[in-house]
């Protein structure tokens, strides 16, 4: 139910530090460690390659995830989008896991990609909000990520979840293979659970960003370097599906590679700044548009801001960015999608789990 919310997407979207919260309770051991289930790290443990699949927002996870199990736990991964993995399977490692991140867990992209490597006789692990579900059923393994039912169309709680169970999931590999972490990571997610209810607190402002970049633009543009560039992708696909807005998310580098032609005159651009080492960098790129006409909206973090910032996000771990600087962008394409009259939880041309390919 929603309660006193007017939409389901602005309840969800309030509901994610107690998500995070309740994910570090069912995760965690008595002793304040994290411990997943021992097939799931022998799983971990023993495979040479992870092959993450996943659609949309999930999808987009699955990039974060790959950075936090290569930064934490030393393991190669490579993410794919699952209806492109089925058609143009790459040549596999000798010993690969499949990881299928899917909230509903009935995205029928990924149950292919699953029946498929299952036939191989390869090992699969689902991420999901739904145990039961189909991806769940027929996988060897199983995380849930405890976000409790996600209403709305536009994914928003799940996602944040998906990322904080790739975190553990990575710890958990980490200390199988004895590797000695220089973070505590259920602290790191605390602190993330915090941050994000102060960024939940900022509704006025963020709407206001909202009205002054996107209450009458045709596009938007989304950019930011290394795990920024992830969450750039999440934002821009957030205000495509609820406000209709042409939006594209772009490696700041890249531009210059032929998409800043379409920079024009009061074109909005928001950059994500929250990595110390590309912050410069990436607000070269704002200067380069800016040179073009654009009306950029930077969003950075505690410690790394400059006083032209339209917006700062509380400080977290350098590898939990995506958690915290996701929430403004949920919030702006929420505000955009609710001053252009578009029906927020129910957008058109969408279903909330895509079950035929
Ligand atoms: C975007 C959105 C979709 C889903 C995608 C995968 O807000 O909801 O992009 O993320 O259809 O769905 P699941 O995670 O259920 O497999």
């Amino acid at each position: 139910e929603k309660g006193t919310y007017p939409h389901f997407m602005l309840k969800e979207i309030d509901e994610q530090p107690f998500v995070i919260r309740n994910i570090i309770q069912k995760y965690q051991n008595e002793d304040g460690t994290v411990r997943l289930d021992e097939d799931i790290r022998q799983a971990m443990k023993s495979s040479d390659r992870i092959y993450i699949i996943a659609a949309g927002t999930s999808y987009h996870a699955g990039l974060v995830g790959k950075q936090l199990i290569e930064k934490i736990a030393q393991r190669p991964v490579e993410v794919h989008i699952a209806s492109e993995f089925l058609y143009n399977m790459p040549l596999l490692s000798e010993n690969p896991l499949f990881i299928f991140i899917s909230q509903s867990g009935e995205t029928a992209d990924l149950r292919g990609v699953l029946v498929d490597v299952k036939e191989k006789g390869y090992k699969a692990l689902t991420i999901t909000n739904v145990p039961g579900s189909t991806l769940s059923r027929e996988s060897d393994f199983t995380l849930h990520t405890y976000a409790g039912p996600e209403i709305a169309v536009a994914s928003t709680k799940a996602y944040t979840a998906q990322m904080a169970v790739l975190t553990l999931l990575a710890v958990d590999t980490a200390n199988a293979k004895g590797i000695e972490l220089d973070f505590d990571p259920i602290q790191e997610l605390a602190i993330v659970a915090s941050a994000m209810e102060t960024l939940c607190d900022q509704k006025e402002k963020l709407e206001q960003i909202a009205r002054d970049y996107l209450a009458t633009t045709r596009n938007c543009f989304f950019i930011g370097r290394a795990a920024d560039y992830f969450v750039c992708l999440e934002g821009s696909l957030k205000l495509k599906e609820i406000s209709y807005i042409q939006a594209e998310g772009f490696a700041g580098g890249e531009l210059k590679h032929g998409t800043i032609a379409l920079i024009e005159d009061g074109t909005p651009v928001i950059a994500i700044a929250t990595q110390e080492h590309v912050n410069l960098s990436i607000r070269g790129n704002v200067k380069e548009v800016a040179a073009r006409g654009a009306h950029p909206c930077i969003i950075s973090m505690e410690g790394l801001e400059h006083a032209e910032d339209a917006f700062v996000i509380p400080k977290v771990h350098e590898y939990l960015t995506s958690l915290a600087t996701v929430i403004p962008l949920q919030l702006i394409s929420y505000y955009a999608a609710l001053h252009r009259d578009c029906d927020v939880d129910k957008p058109r041309n969408l279903a909330k789990s895509v079950t035929v390919e």
